[in-house]
């Protein structure tokens, strides 16, 4: 006798059957009508058989099994202690509902197994988040624990993951869907800058702002897996768990981490929405909620290790009367670090260059008004430091393994060494106000452990408990360790080293497919870029900054009057806008010109936005194409003005009614017709801003 439950939140429906063994998942999409009975869709979803196959599709279940003679990757691969493979074949013992969520318990009594999965909606956000737990009664070995397994849309011609690379993060790469296995996996032992775990099932024909797509990321910093399969009989699964082989120790209880999944009919944007929300709201855990994020100045590209107190005073100063709220003292601070050859682990204080300690600058740093924030790479050692000549056994890898960034990895699974970490980095908390702390990782892992994700995961807790008022960001050589399980335990991300403004719009842009303006750090970097020695202007430098949580990077003794007072201003707008922007929704536009790259920034009770439109190259035809915006209310008007952000020069010199004053149209025009933007040399910004008109008919009597 078939079973079928419907789960229904977050915008969306799940409808799950079973014959007696592990549900599958039937149907997942837009929310169906109350009356669809989900016995009666488990009829319905019945394919027929034919020549050449078994007598029955062995089912696409949350855990497909190879015991039941499924053709394709199985969702869990068990093998006894001995090694000899487990084939367990599970019955569904018992179901529970809560109120908004379901969860199926199934065992093999025989192998003395119980696998269960859960699903929990979140109506607000419109997230799924699911989990499989796996317990056995004697100790076994895992090699592969797929969180719940869902199928892939028929209607649809291609799937986008993520590679990527330092200063090149979240590229998005779009693949066919054809026979056989497209297989993602980061085996560096960190989500990494080239592995973002996340996936895209666009359906014919949807757009960022149109059209029906479905989005998964998995929540672990340790490296993933993602199985994306079509097999012969043209089913489609998605699998996603940690990298295979990473459960080191034999056990008794695994656990995949959590994936988050979500269905749209707005296009990727209804995606993007629901993860920059659920992540910002239900994931990030913020110090103080009420607190507006403060902008950033960071150390690093103006001095890298060249820490001399008077020289940072000054920059202090400078920064302040910039607009910086919060000065980030970055590497080389501690040990002998002069170079990126020495002193990871030794976390005191270099003498050399602070021989009163850190106090006389975070006095000065806090007296110009601003909050002090320092950097560690708490999980590394340098070959050269006191830590390593004391305590060499306490690294991953064998002796001879290859550097990275000449360092070495400490184990992190180790209650000793998350102990020794524990006490230095407390040790410099509890003596100073820092509110803020950059946590970086530089290097991959000599293998991949979840062991050791665990190990940072457990000290970042344990810090965070001591420390509940400090806000941490997470770094790994950029944007090396980005996903939700960090996000759980950090407050912000360097999304790449790439100070570079025009690479930077493009990573900003695929990122917050995922991201939050509210936690994805962007600064405004040196006037020739470091890492693409590109020259670029301080109006687009400083309005890319300003689409997210911004900062200063730059050496301010290097800014110009012009430069300065460009900066200021644009930093005065994001304080004047952040109370709105950093909850705003990020909409990647559709531009109809491949030289725009576009986003709108809605306000959460949609009375307002602001629209940023980067000529990040020259056009191929003459005159700007209109710019179509998006989530409007159709029948609202909203009136709209060009801020005075891109010198177009004699480039224009029509009168397109934005450049002459305030344009006043309804939603339905702006989403269907869209803006003429005046034309505007490559390598600027144009800034629009929005309010929603008050519908006379609707105010309030006064
Ligand atoms: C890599 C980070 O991404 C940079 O921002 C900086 O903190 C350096 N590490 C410091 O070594």
């Amino acid at each position: 006798m078939t079973q079928a439950w419907r789960l229904d939140g977050g915008g969306q429906t799940l409808v799950f059957a079973s014959d007696g063994g592990i549900p599958s998942c039937i149907y997942w999409g837009a929310t169906l009508p109350a009356a669809d009975d989900p016995q009666a869709i488990a009829w319905a979803s019945v394919m027929d058989v034919t020549g050449g196959m078994l007598d029955a599709h062995p089912p696409l279940s949350l855990s497909p099994e190879a015991s039941r003679s499924f053709p394709g990757q199985p969702g869990l691969v068990l093998r006894a202690l001995d090694g000899t493979p487990l084939l367990p074949v599970f019955r569904l013992v018992s179901h529970h509902r809560s109120d908004s969520g379901i969860a199926f318990a199934c065992s093999d009594a025989a192998l003395g197994l119980t696998i269960t999965f859960t699903f929990d909606a979140d109506a607000r956000t419109r997230m799924l988040t699911c989990r499989t737990v796996l317990v056995s009664d004697r100790l076994v070995r895992l090699g592969w624990l797929a969180a719940p397994v869902l199928p892939a849309p028929q209607q649809a011609r291609e799937m986008i993951d993520f590679a990527g690379r330092w200063c090149g993060e979240f590229q998005p790469v779009a693949s066919q869907w054809s026979a056989g296995i497209r297989l993602r996996e980061s085996r560096t032992g960190r989500s990494g800058p080239a592995d973002f775990p996340g996936l895209i099932l666009p359906c014919l024909g949807a757009t960022n702002c149109h059209g029906e797509a479905f989005a998964f990321h998995y929540g672990w910093s340790g490296g993933h897996r993602m199985v994306a399969e079509e097999l012969a009989d043209g089913r489609r699964q998605i699998q996603f768990g940690h990298a295979v082989d990473t459960e080191i120790a034999p056990g008794t209880r695994f656990e995949s981490a959590p994936l988050y999944v979500t269905h749209s009919t707005t296009g990727l944007n209804g995606c993007a929405v629901a993860f920059q929300r659920h992540i910002r709201d239900r994931i990030v855990a913020m110090p103080d909620p009420a607190r507006p994020r403060p902008v950033h100045y960071n150390s690093w590209e103006s001095v890298y290790f060249r820490h001399d107190l008077t020289v940072l005073k000054d920059i202090a100063t400078r920064a302040a009367r910039l607009g910086a709220e919060r000065f980030v003292l970055d590497d080389g601070w501690f040990g002998q670090r002069d170079d990126d050859r020495t002193s990871l682990g030794d976390w005191t204080v270099d003498a050399r260059k602070y021989p009163d300690g850190l106090a006389p600058l975070i006095e000065h740093v806090h007296a110009e008004g601003m909050s002090f924030g320092l950097w560690f790479e708490p999980e590394m050692v340098s070959p050269d430091s006191d830590l390593y000549r004391a305590h060499p056994d306490w690294t991953l890898g064998p002796d001879d393994q290859t550097l990275g960034r000449h360092q070495m990895v400490l184990d992190m699974s180790r209650a000793e060494v998350r102990d020794h970490l524990y006490a230095a980095i407390a040790a410099i908390l509890s003596a100073h106000a820092i509110d803020y702390v950059k946590w970086d990782h530089n290097r991959v892992l000599p293998a991949p452990y979840a062991d050791q994700a665990r190990g940072t995961y457990a000290l970042l807790d344990r810090l965070r408990v001591a420390f509940p008022g400090v806000e941490i960001e997470s770094c790994a050589s950029g944007g090396g360790r980005i996903d939700a399980g960090i996000l759980a335990r950090t407050h912000r991300v360097w999304l790449s080293d790439s100070n570079d403004a025009l690479e930077r719009l493009r990573i900003q842009h695929d990122a917050a497919l995922f991201l939050p303006g509210s936690v994805t750090g962007s600064h405004v970097g040196p006037r020739r870029c470091h890492t693409s020695g590109r020259t670029l202007d301080m109006a687009v430098r400083a309005w890319t900054a300003a689409q997210r949580h911004m900062g200063f990077e730059m050496d301010p003794r290097e800014l110009t009057e012009e430069e300065a007072t460009t900066l200021r201003a644009v930093t005065q707008w994001w304080k004047d806008n952040r109370h709105w922007t950093m909850r705003a929704d990020i909409l990647r536009l559709d531009s109809a010109d491949p030289a725009v790259l576009a986003e709108q920034q809605m306000a959460e009770d949609g009375s307002r936005f602001v629209v940023f439109a980067a000529k990040v190259m020259a056009s191929a035809q003459i005159a700007p194409r209109p710019l179509r915006l998006t989530a409007l209310d159709p029948a609202a008007r909203y009136s709209i003005a060009l801020r005075d952000t891109a010198d177009p020069g004699r480039l224009s010199r029509g009168a397109p009614a934005l450049k002459s004053g305030l344009l006043e149209a309804s939603g339905a025009w702006l989403m269907s017709h869209g803006l003429y933007l005046p034309c505007s040399f490559p390598e600027t910004i144009w800034v629009v801003e929005g309010q929603r008109i008050a519908d006379p008919c609707t105010e309030a009597p006064t």
